[in-house]
């Protein structure tokens, strides 16, 4: 009973944490559940409280708090409220693993929390690298943590680097970054205009939450990824190339100073990635089956269109600029994402106000959390005065 791996799942009830669950529930030999998290969803936590039964169940607020309390009274599960119970859960002694799958900024805290107690950490939460990636990694590096990147593209391109490292003196030349396009990819600039929240959020490839699905139709996604593989990876934005992939069964390769490119491929599903940072360095059953190259049968390859798609282009330009123009592309990206899903702004408006935003905040170094955390605020300030200005036009 001892080897049994105590694993807690920050932000269970989404589409990542559903997917992890589900490869806890076929190795429950391996792993044990110790912490569940969620928002504000309290009837689909205590569903996974009374199935896996974990020693502490947290939610964001002390009112969702004592609902799911009342729904797990005569459970052992304990329940607790708010970041510092995130954090708590994500550093807690008995824990071996953390999946870092909480959406958005709001992962920042907690998944620092598991980094700073050197724990496992499956990172899917892409915004918390994004936003402090300096920070995260002199995190990771002088805790000794284990950092395994959860996004299907990273995980593929950390199968296919030496050492898991961007190593020119390996020979390694440049990754390989594909994007599926998303739903818009044949979309005209006008047609681009008019897209409604339910045409974003449906996926051709991959089920995900609404945010990471308009981050995919709008490649906001791919431009977070680009920030969060050079912070993996250690190398720059010039060396990371992306690379439209409608079918989503390349993951993402790695070009080698001899010619060689290596491919990791595999059926879109995320319990792929999952399973393998949850065994690493085994392999453990997912779930998933085998690609089926007969079926799949064709696989095509294309250049990203910057002009239609300029959510990418600021992405990869923060990067460069470095400082805080991530963190705060990051956080009027999220304000703008949510306003477009409440139909206050058009689709087109997005990269408007993540770009108005970065022009009106000053740049500053991000050399320690709290810069990066004032920038996060500037920026959601700036960015709910941009939203109104554009919504009200
Ligand atoms: N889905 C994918 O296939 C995929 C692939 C690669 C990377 N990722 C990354 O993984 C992360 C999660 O994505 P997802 O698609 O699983 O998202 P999701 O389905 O929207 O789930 C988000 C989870 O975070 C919780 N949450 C939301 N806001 C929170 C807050 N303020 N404080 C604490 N918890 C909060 C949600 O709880 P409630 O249910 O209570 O709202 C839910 O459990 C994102 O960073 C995404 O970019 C996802």
């Amino acid at each position: 009973m001892t080897d049994l791996k105590k694993i807690t799942i920050l932000g269970a009830t989404g589409s990542i944490g559903l997917s992890t669950l589900d490869v806890v529930a076929r190795h429950s030999d391996k792993f044990q559940v110790f912490a569940l998290t969620a928002h504000s969803s309290v009837d689909k936590l205590a569903a996974l409280c009374l199935q896996f039964q974990p020693v502490y169940a947290v939610v964001s607020d002390s009112a969702s708090a004592s609902v799911l309390a009342d729904k797990l009274a005569g459970t052992d599960t304990r329940v607790l409220h708010g970041v510092e119970s995130l954090e708590y859960v994500a550093s807690h002694d008995l824990v071996d693993v953390v999946m870092a799958a909480i959406v958005g900024a709001a992962g920042l805290l907690p998944n620092l929390a598991a980094a700073n107690a050197g724990k496992r950490v499956l990172l899917a939460n892409k915004e918390s690298l994004v936003m402090s990636g300096q920070v995260f990694m002199e995190a990771v590096d002088k805790h000794d943590a284990t950092l395994l990147p959860i996004d299907s593209e990273h995980n593929a391109i950390f199968q296919c680097l030496p050492d898991g490292r961007f190593q020119p003196t390996q020979g390694v030349e440049r990754i390989l970054l594909t994007a599926s396009g998303g739903p818009f990819r044949e979309f005209t600039a006008s047609q681009l205009k008019t897209v409604s929240p339910e045409q974003a959020v449906a996926h051709p490839n991959w089920s995900m939450g609404q945010k990471i699905s308009v981050d995919s139709a709008s490649l906001m996604n791919k431009g977070l990824e680009l920030i969060e593989a050079c912070w993996l990876f250690h190398c720059s934005a010039d060396q990371v190339q992306v690379v439209v992939h409608p079918e989503s069964v390349v993951h993402s390769m790695v070009s080698y100073i001899d010619g060689s490119v290596i491919a990791q491929m595999g059926n879109p599903d995320m319990r792929t990635p999952i399973a393998y940072g949850m065994g690493w360095p085994n392999r453990l059953e997912s779930g998933v089956k085998p690609l089926d190259f007969f079926q799949v049968a064709q696989l095509n390859f294309e250049e990203p269109d910057l002009e239609r798609f300029r959510c990418l282009k600021l992405a990869q330009d923060s990067f460069k600029t470095g400082g805080t123009a991530p963190a705060i592309l990051n956080a009027a990206n999220e304000l703008a994402v949510a306003a477009f899903l409440s139909n206050e702004i058009a689709f087109m408006d997005i990269p408007r106000v993540v770009e108005g935003t970065l022009c009106a905040i000053e740049n500053q170094s991000t050399d320690s959390l709290d810069a990066v955390l004032e920038a996060d605020l500037l920026a959601r300030e700036e960015s709910g005065k941009q939203i109104i200005k554009i919504g009200n036009v």
